[in-house]
């Protein structure tokens, strides 16, 4: 964030007395509280979409590393090599097939068993590569790469070497060696590398010195410096986790999204217990996006991801049907089944709330946190809808109400904001499902939030609502739905109706999350990167401008014009909002959607000569950021009341927060 103390864009009178108004007036009444506001309001929906976690969050730079990738739909044999390839040198000879005789276990059945005929036969990993093979593994010189994998020594003699280069073989790092392996048992390797050169491309290139049989599997690479070296999974990107940490979340909702339902076959649900444990004993699963799950990131992870960054965890589990709006699917799980998942669902519960003397506490224990997360929510469903999903929800909620009763249960209101499926989605939940949380998901054009800021004025204040995925979408360029300045402030002025509705809509979330450039499958997203860099959308600024000056309470304020008039958001295209907490911290939002400059006067009624902070985003209409331009990018100054008021101009298409002090 860029720091001002003298205003650039910005025109402040500090002393104005006598000066006749301009433009609107924001009068706020810090002492006229409205109503509570909700405390988790703001959070993150994170789901491997874009490759989000593998090849993103997960620190794990290679692709495919236990030879594993396998469509479910139309599966093909040569998907176990994606990532891979063999015989990259000119020097030596043999073969490299895939096997699944006496695998490294049950769950890992795949992996390579090499053949050298002729000493010096190597192959690579070459990363995250895009279709166009283009990229590959990010280093930056003089950094630590932990390297390991599992070597079965057939009849194999020489060894192994193990660096870091380019595509062509180039060194780019120092060399492992493998030696004097144990014949007949899969022996785990650990080593270090370090990187010579940066490079955006490298390659892990392992180079079979001896001849003979070898068997190859998990082979792994991840920074040293990344976040939870010590979770089981191994850990997480850096840079990635800090732009998460950014926004503040207050929880995060997990898997999915589709991914967390399945799609159209049992064998992609997702289930929670294929993600624990060991992590070279996690069970892989194709992926509803179009890609192979690692699972590094499993359940476990996802709690202590939430612990890190002081977020409330929110697993979302299925509820017994597959991905309704990918039909035909798979018939919904049989009462039997249905009884099987419950008890899953229950198990997860135990998993991240019993005691270390249950059993499921007791492997969470053993997975490295004794203590239990801080579980209180769970969402029973995505996008569901109709009696087959109602249901079945009610099933499966009764029985976990009746062993973790404190535990708030989240019933899914299908996947559009209105007309006949949404109506009768609520109107079953408000009937039946009243004291549960409403999650509503939709997408739309960025004017039809701008047009609905008023949506959840009339909602009733005995139930909650979460705005579980939502995202202003813009026309396609090239393809791709731009995250644009025009789409983050609708998402802002929508958020002022959120915030002004934060009794009854009680947490809030923007989708997609995450998307790696040139692997994405869905845009607009809040978050992009590279192999070695992160892009902060204007979106993304967005929410953490509103997350970062979250109020405890609503507090009363009104906008007129030069004449007096009470002035239409609709009209002025200007949204706002105030709050406070209870230390007398003061929040006023501002969203200018218009292409004029607002004069702004803000009034705080009782305020003396208070002083504070204000962030300002602002630029064209249709301005996008980019890894090589910041175009969006918050702006801090700091802002000064004179007797309790200050002018602002708001250049166009802007949003502001300030966050106010004083006596
Ligand atoms: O956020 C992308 C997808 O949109 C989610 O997986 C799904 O819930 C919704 O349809």
């Amino acid at each position: 964030m860029r720091k001002r103390t003298a205003l650039i864009l910005f025109l402040m009178w500090l002393c104005f007395a006598g000066g006749s108004a301009l433009g609107e007036t924001l009068t706020v009444y810090p002492d006229a509280a409205l109503h509570a506001m909700s405390q988790n309001l703001y959070g993150i929906f994170f789901e491997d979409i874009n490759h989000a976690a593998d090849g993103g969050l997960y620190a794990e730079l290679l692709q495919n590393r236990s030879f594993e990738y396998e469509e479910l739909l139309n599966p093909l044999p040569r998907q176990h090599l994606t990532g891979w390839q063999f015989n990259t040198s000119a020097a030596g000879d043999g073969q490299a097939t895939l096997s699944q005789d006496e695998p490294l276990n049950g769950n890992n059945p795949s992996y390579m068993a090499v053949n050298v005929t002729s000493a010096g036969y190597s192959f690579q990993n070459t990363g995250y590569t895009n279709s166009a093979f283009t990229g590959g593994i990010p280093l930056q010189a003089g950094e630590a790469y932990d390297l390991s994998l599992y070597l079965r020594n057939r009849d194999y003699e020489g060894s192994v070497e193990m660096s870091l280069t380019t595509k062509a073989g180039a060194a780019l790092s120092d060399v492992a060696v493998a030696e004097r392996m144990p014949a007949g048992e899969w022996t785990k390797y650990s080593f270090m590398l370090t990187a010579t050169e940066d490079s955006d491309e490298a390659c892990l290139t392992l180079t079979l010195r001896g001849m003979g049989q070898l068997d190859v599997d998990m082979v792994s690479l991840m920074p040293r410096d990344r976040v939870g070296a010590d979770w089981p999974g191994g850990g997480l990107r850096r840079d990635l986790v800090e732009a998460l940490r950014e926004l503040h979340p207050r929880f995060i909702r997990f898997p999915g999204g589709c991914v967390a339902e399945g799609s159209w076959q049992w064998d992609n649900l997702y289930r929670w217990k294929d993600t624990i444990g060991p992590v070279e004993s996690r069970k892989e699963n194709w992926n509803t996006w179009g890609y192979m799950q690692s699972y590094g990131i499993g359940f476990y992870e996802y709690f202590c991801l939430c612990e890190e960054i002081g977020a409330l965890p929110l697993p979302v589990v299925g509820s017994g049907l597959l991905c309704q709006a990918r039909e035909p699917y798979e018939a919904p799980m049989n009462e039997a089944e249905l009884a099987d998942w419950i008890q899953d669902i229950l198990d997860l519960a135990e998993f991240a709330l019993g005691d270390a003397g249950t059993p499921y506490g007791a492997l969470r224990a053993e997975m490295g946190h004794p203590e239990p997360f801080d579980l209180r929510m769970m969402a029973i469903g995505n996008e569901n809808w109709a009696d087959i999903y109602f249901n079945r929800y009610a099933a499966i909620r009764e029985k976990v109400k009746e062993v973790w009763p404190a535990l708030d249960i989240i019933v899914a209101c299908g996947p559009v904001a209105e007309g006949s499926l949404f109506n009768g989605s609520r109107g079953k939940i408000l009937k039946s499902f009243r004291e549960d949380i409403a999650d509503e998901h939709y997408y739309m054009e960025s004017d039809w939030l701008l047009n609905n800021t008023r949506r959840y004025d009339n909602y009733p204040r005995d139930s909650r609502v979460f705005l579980g995925e939502f995202a202003a979408h813009e026309p396609a360029v090239s393809g791709r739905r731009p995250n644009n300045l025009y789409s983050a402030l609708c998402e802002a002025a929508f958020m002022t109706g959120i915030e002004r509705n934060s009794d009854a809509v009680v947490m809030c979330c923007y989708a997609p999350l995450l998307a790696r450039t040139g692997m994405d499958q869905w845009t607009p997203d809040l978050i992009w990167f590279n192999g070695s860099q992160v892009l902060r959308t204007p979106n993304y600024y967005i929410q953490r401008m509103f997350s970062e000056t979250l109020g405890e309470e609503m507090v009363d304020f009104d906008l007129k014009d030069a004449e007096g008039e009470a002035v239409k958001e609709r009209t002025s295209r200007l949204y706002t909002m105030a709050s406070r907490k209870a230390d007398g911290t003061l929040y006023v939002k501002a969203v200018n959607v218009s292409g004029e400059e607002k004069p702004l006067t803000l009034r705080v009624d009782g305020a003396g000569n208070w002083q504070g902070r204000m962030v300002l985003l602002y630029g064209e209409r249709s301005a996008v950021n980019s890894f090589t331009q910041e175009r969006v990018v918050p702006e801090e100054s700091q802002i000064l009341l004179v007797e309790g008021e200050a002018r602002i101009v708001m250049p166009p298409y802007c949003a502001l927060t300030l966050t106010l002090t004083g006596e």
